[in-house]
């Protein structure tokens, strides 16, 4: 059952990529155009750092899959992409692998290619302490990602109904493991109030994982024999609207959902995240064209991202966070309604001080 369920996400995931309308929220946010704010490509730095990691690069190859034969192949797959342009790496969940051992190998993989790089394990909030270890282990894993999906358990067919443990579980495994615990959602975001919640329970990140891109609702009502939860699809915020929601929460924010491009990396960037992961974009990119197409693609992106730093004078991806960011249409209703100073956002750079460094004057 969980080898095949696997097999359907991947499936059905894939043919969300082919149907995407191209439009999300992050269109409703710009950059203001400063025109002499330029830097000098060599000045640039694409280095992250949170919760005591640092990231060669602010970008990452969200969680997804590993259980059955296929997606061991993507996992290695995918690996080795990681390993060749340095990004960082997240497993799908290992639950597969608790109930299951003889799987382990599908997972294992993403280590076996990728001895040095940054690898995360991914459990569920019900997780026992035990196996979050266990997960650990298996990957040599950097972090453990524990994923959040009331919106996927209540369509999927044999979905959890029960949520709450996940809270005390959470605070259970954060407090036992040996590395950084990062909360995610799956792609109905998470609210300020969420990640208020994971820093009393002791998460060191959250990824916000918000609306835009893969839809786990849509996924799992298809997998339905009746298909009678499509009230559900397009559940939850935008990852845009996560990050405008959780601007100054203090706790480090990575982004992922709906990323379609570099300059929604650098807009995720600007609102707060420290690094921005992708999932089913990725993947489809994989399954088209290969090992060879994934790596020209992320590498392209790192290029590309670079290239953005360098015309916006952003030494580093934090740097992103003094430009001034413009909120249109419906995510401006949004901030309106949340409380959050839009207008602070559209004039965050504009002291002296900053306007000197910009036009490198001395005076
Ligand atoms: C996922 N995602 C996911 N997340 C997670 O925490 N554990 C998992 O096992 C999976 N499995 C999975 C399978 C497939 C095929 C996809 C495409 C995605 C969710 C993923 O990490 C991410 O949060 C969402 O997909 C949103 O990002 P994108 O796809 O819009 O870039």
């Amino acid at each position: 059952m969980s080898a095949q369920r696997k097999d359907d996400h991947v499936r059905l995931a894939m043919e969300q990529q082919q149907a995407r309308s191209g439009h999300n929220q992050f269109d409703e946010v710009s950059f203001v155009h400063h025109a002499l704010a330029g830097i000098d490509r060599p000045q640039v730095s694409l280095a992250t750092s949170f919760a005591g990691l640092t990231w060669r690069a602010p970008l990452y190859i969200n969680a997804m899959t590993g259980g059955s034969a296929k997606t061991g192949v993507i996992n290695r797959d995918l690996a080795v992409a990681a390993r060749e342009t340095g990004v960082a790496i997240a497993s799908g969940s290992m639950h597969a692998y608790f109930k299951d051992p003889s799987c382990a190998g599908t997972f294992a993989v993403l280590r076996r290619e990728n001895p040095d790089g940054f690898v995360m394990a991914n459990v569920n909030a019900t997780a026992s302490v035990d196996n979050a270890r266990r997960a650990i282990d298996l990957l040599r894993a950097d972090a453990l990602q524990i994923h959040l999906n009331t919106a996927q358990e209540t369509p999927m067919p044999e979905g959890d109904r029960s949520f709450g443990s996940w809270g005390p579980q959470i605070e259970r495994i954060a407090a036992a493991v040996c590395v950084p615990v990062i909360v995610k959602e799956v792609g109905n975001g998470l609210s300020r109030q969420t990640v208020l919640a994971l820093r009393e329970l002791g998460v060191r990140v959250a990824d916000l994982s918000g609306r835009g891109g893969t839809d786990f609702a849509r996924i799992e009502n298809g997998r339905r024999e009746l298909a009678d939860y499509a009230f559900l699809h397009g559940w939850g915020q935008s990852t845009a609207a996560c990050l405008l929601d959780a601007q100054d929460v203090g706790l480090p924010v990575l982004a992922s959902g709906g990323v379609r491009d570099p300059l929604d990396v650098a807009r995720a960037l600007a609102l707060g995240a420290r690094a921005v992961g992708v999932s089913g974009g990725f993947l489809a990119t994989l399954l088209d064209g290969g090992v060879p197409a994934l790596v020209a693609r992320i590498s392209a992106w790192l290029e590309q991202l670079a290239a953005l730093q360098t015309m916006l004078g952003a030494r580093t991806p934090a740097d992103l966070t003094r430009c001034d960011l413009l909120i249109h249409g419906s995510l401006r209703s949004f901030c309106a309604d949340r409380s959050i100073d839009t207008r602070r956002l559209a004039q965050r750079s504009g002291s002296v001080a900053a306007l000197h460094e910009m036009t490198g004057s001395t005076r």
